[in-house]
């Protein structure tokens, strides 16, 4: 009863890139999302709009935005927390607005200084004005497993945040595993839960890799039904504002585990790795895929 077919979203550049210490340059990180745009892959999040202040790896959003070349098929996205941002992104004429925030108050206030009850009034008309921009939305629902700061997350609390933006008019929700504490058990918990409320192509799964358990809970998913994962070319990533969000999953795992189980993603594994080898030289550090350690080894 699985999937034939499963849509695999990279967030490398965002995901990734926002959490690097090295410097990254504008053209570098044009040069790597033109890459992957030659590897198969339909979607890519190639930046954020956020205040340059709290992420500084990514101020040059609009540049970034501007110059890649937009390749037929690909659908190009990226962060938006607010407004403000919005403006940029239309400005950079973005795809798809990814508009984020938590489940759980403390990490929200973290990430993006706010309450829970604040945040709804920021979100929903950068949905609305989006949504008349032609803009297709997606939100992020972070720490939906589990809180660096507050610990447990009831998924009351998690069906509840993705009830009012659905309610704003979204399109896609992810549900994020920001701290990759989240086991398979509770991957069906949560999922069993939250498909009795949205349609399972509505929901997309967000999982990070800290604790080695990323693969497990997509393999849950893709028994529940469900076919959208995001994921990061060499384990690239994390979040800046929760403490061990390191190593979103590896897109190049995701993908061997997928084609291997004959699931269909349309992407070139090897075009891919390529890309991460050549990322990799860049932010200058080992990425912690299992791809790509097998590439390290020769
Ligand atoms: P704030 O300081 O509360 O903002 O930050 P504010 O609304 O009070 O505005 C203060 C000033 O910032 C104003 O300027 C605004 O214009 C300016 P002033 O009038 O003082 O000159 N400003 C901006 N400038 C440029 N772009 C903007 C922007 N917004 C305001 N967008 C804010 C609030 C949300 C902006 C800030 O907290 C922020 O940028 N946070 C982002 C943190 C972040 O990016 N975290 C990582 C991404 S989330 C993640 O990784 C999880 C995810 O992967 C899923 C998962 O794993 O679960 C998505
Ligand atoms: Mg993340």
């Amino acid at each position: 009863n699985l999937p034939n077919e499963v849509k695999v979203k990279e967030v490398g550049p965002r995901d990734g890139l926002q959490n690097e210490k090295e410097h990254v340059s504008t053209v570098e990180k044009i040069e790597w999302i033109n890459q992957l745009s030659e590897t198969g892959l339909s979607y890519v999040e190639i930046t954020s709009f956020v205040h340059p202040k709290w992420i500084p790896q990514l101020g040059d959003a609009v540049d970034v935005a501007k110059r890649i070349n937009r390749k037929e098929g690909v659908t190009y996205a990226a962060l938006v927390p607010n407004e403000k941002g919005l403006e940029r992104a239309l400005e950079a004429d973005i795809d798809e607005v990814s508009i984020f925030m938590s489940a759980s108050e403390a990490h929200n206030r973290k990430n993006i200084n706010k309450s829970i009850s604040e945040t709804y009034p920021v979100l929903s008309p950068v949905v609305q004005t989006a949504k008349e921009e032609g803009k297709t939305v997606r939100a992020y629902v972070s720490t939906a497993f589990g809180c660096p700061y507050d610990g447990n997350v009831e998924v009351d609390q998690v069906l509840s945040v993705c009830q009012r933006l659905f309610e704003m008019g979204i399109d896609e929700c992810s549900i994020g595993d920001t701290i990759g504490v989240a086991n398979p058990l509770q991957v069906e918990q949560v999922l069993t839960s939250l498909s009795q409320h949205f349609s399972k192509d509505q929901l997309a799964l967000h999982f990070h890799n800290t604790r080695g358990t990323a693969l497990a809970n997509v393999l849950t998913a893709l028994q529940l039904g469900f076919t959208t994962f995001d994921s990061s070319l060499g384990g690239l990533g994390g979040c800046p504002y929760a403490k061990g969000a390191s190593g979103n999953l590896a897109t190049d795992d995701l993908l061997y585990m997928l084609e291997e189980m004959g699931i269909h993603t349309g992407i070139d594994l090897h075009k891919l790795l390529k890309s991460g080898e050549w990322i990799q030289g860049v932010v200058d550090r080992p990425l912690p895929s299992h791809h790509m350690q097998l590439v390290r080894s020769g």
